[in-house]
């Protein structure tokens, strides 16, 4: 067999008398651990026992096996119904994995893959986070921490944007790209483009020796493990825990306030944990989800970070479960919105942020006065107890909340999505990797 990589990734595995080819390294992780890597325009000659490479002029070529940890049964189901649920469950160990050695208690931050001294960060005038649909509300969360905490100014794009918007960059621009799968084309062409201006260029994904990883200068890996179903889960809260330990490592480097770090630290440290007592008491969402699964339409509403767990919620819902559905800030509703509200509507609100409080709950009581179905989402001790249902998600630093409040909302699109008996893992029209524009 003779294949070619063009544009789209190739992957080959070696095996025992057998070799095979695909476009990810999961579907035969149970095979071979053993992986050849293609980039564009380069060949291979396969047979049973053997693999030749050569380039695009057809001179041989010498590869070197990459070997991947995952193990087998991480890309099996593993008694779960979907992968989906499974994936949602490995949160407290994806998050674990993902800090690992960066961050230690009492010490300071660590990225030996980076090594970035003060004078590179300090010559930073601006950081563009560029990323698709889950990845790149992972990189709002992050937008957030890096002005505040480490006083560098922030955009995020959406990668299909960026990559054709001209945006201004030049040598003092780090340029931030997060993906999965390291294989979506809008967003390798927008590393392409950010690193033809003179940018630095740094990736964050889940997926070792993937496309992005060869494009980009600075490559930092969430250990996530596989995910397998479309619906991203573990690892968007895998990228927003190394996105905020990467916010740590920048500001110990740029010497910012202690006091706040501590916290932070302290709180990643503490998030396994929280995650898993989360997913410990939210066995009654199912339940709950049996009301709404006929719903046309579901409205999410949040402020500042609420918002960015308000627009994930929202995808994960309309992609796997073909509701409409939306998210709003909160303090927009009046501005349009509210006028979608009529008996019945289910409006999900998530309401962590500090100072914040008081004023989403006033616009859920508007939507309540319409006869919306309200589910609130919050770390806090309310007295209002007017909502349909609230979901109390562990109280952590404010900056990390996200991490938390997302997951009952992974859960409700996943029983949503049961009830309507679809297929949660691979919904209509979606690919997991997005390899073509
Ligand atoms: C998430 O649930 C989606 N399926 C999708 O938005 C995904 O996050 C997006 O396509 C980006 O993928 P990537 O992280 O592999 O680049």
């Amino acid at each position: 067999m003779i294949v070619v990589r063009k544009d789209s990734p190739l992957v080959i595995g070696k095996g025992d008398g057998e070799n095979f080819i695909s476009s990810d390294i999961p579907a035969y992780l149970k095979l071979t651990r053993n992986f050849y890597l293609l980039k564009d325009n380069e060949f291979a000659v396969l047979t049973q026992n053997d693999i030749k490479f050569y380039d695009n002029d057809l001179n041989p070529l010498q590869k070197n096996i990459t070997k991947i940890d995952w193990d087998a049964t991480s890309a099996e189901k593993n008694g779960y119904e979907d992968f989906m649920l499974k994936e949602i469950y490995e949160q407290p160990t994806a998050i674990r994995e993902t800090i690992g050695n960066h961050l230690i208690a009492g010490q300071v931050c660590q990225f030996d893959e980076l090594n970035f001294s003060k004078e590179f960060l300090s010559s930073i005038q601006k950081i563009y986070i560029v990323a698709c649909g889950t990845a790149m509300h992972a990189g709002l969360t992050a937008k957030t921490m890096l002005e505040n905490i480490c006083e560098i100014n922030t955009e995020v794009d959406i990668a299909s944007e960026f990559r054709y918007r001209n945006p201004l960059i030049n040598k003092n621009t780090l340029c931030i790209f997060i993906s999965q799968s390291g294989e979506t084309a809008d967003t390798i062409a927008a590393l392409k483009l950010a690193k033809s201006k003179g940018a630095t260029t740094l990736a964050i994904t889940n997926v070792e020796g993937s496309s992005i990883t060869r494009e980009a200068d600075f490559v930092s890996y969430t250990h996530a493990g596989p995910e397998i179903a479309v619906a991203s889960t573990k690892a968007y809260t895998s990228q927003i825990t190394l996105l905020a330990i990467l916010v740590i490592y920048f500001a110990e480097i740029l010497n910012k306030n202690s006091e706040t770090l501590a916290d932070l630290k302290k709180s990643i440290l503490e998030l396994p944990t929280k995650a898993e007592q989360l997913l410990n008491h939210i066995e009654d969402i199912p339940e709950f989800a049996k009301e709404f699964y006929q719903n046309k339409d579901v409205f999410f509403l949040g402020r500042g970070l609420d918002y960015n767990t308000a627009a994930e919620g929202s995808l994960k819902l309309k992609e796997i479960s073909y509701i409409h559905s939306e998210a709003f800030y909160s303090g927009e509703l009046k501005h349009g919105p509210i006028a979608l509200i009529e008996s019945g509507t289910l409006v999900i609100s998530i309401l962590t942020v500090p100072d914040l409080i008081e004023k989403s709950i006033s616009n859920i009581q508007e939507v309540i006065t319409r006869g919306a179905k309200t589910l609130v989402i919050t770390d806090k001790n309310l007295e209002h107890t007017n909502f349909s249902k609230m979901i109390k998600i562990p109280e952590t630093n404010p900056f990390l909340s996200p991490i938390l409040s997302i997951i009952p909302l992974q859960l409700f699109a996943y029983s949503i999505t049961k009830q309507k008996d679809l297929d949660v893992d691979k919904p209509r029209n979606l690919a997991k990797s997005v390899t073509v524009e």
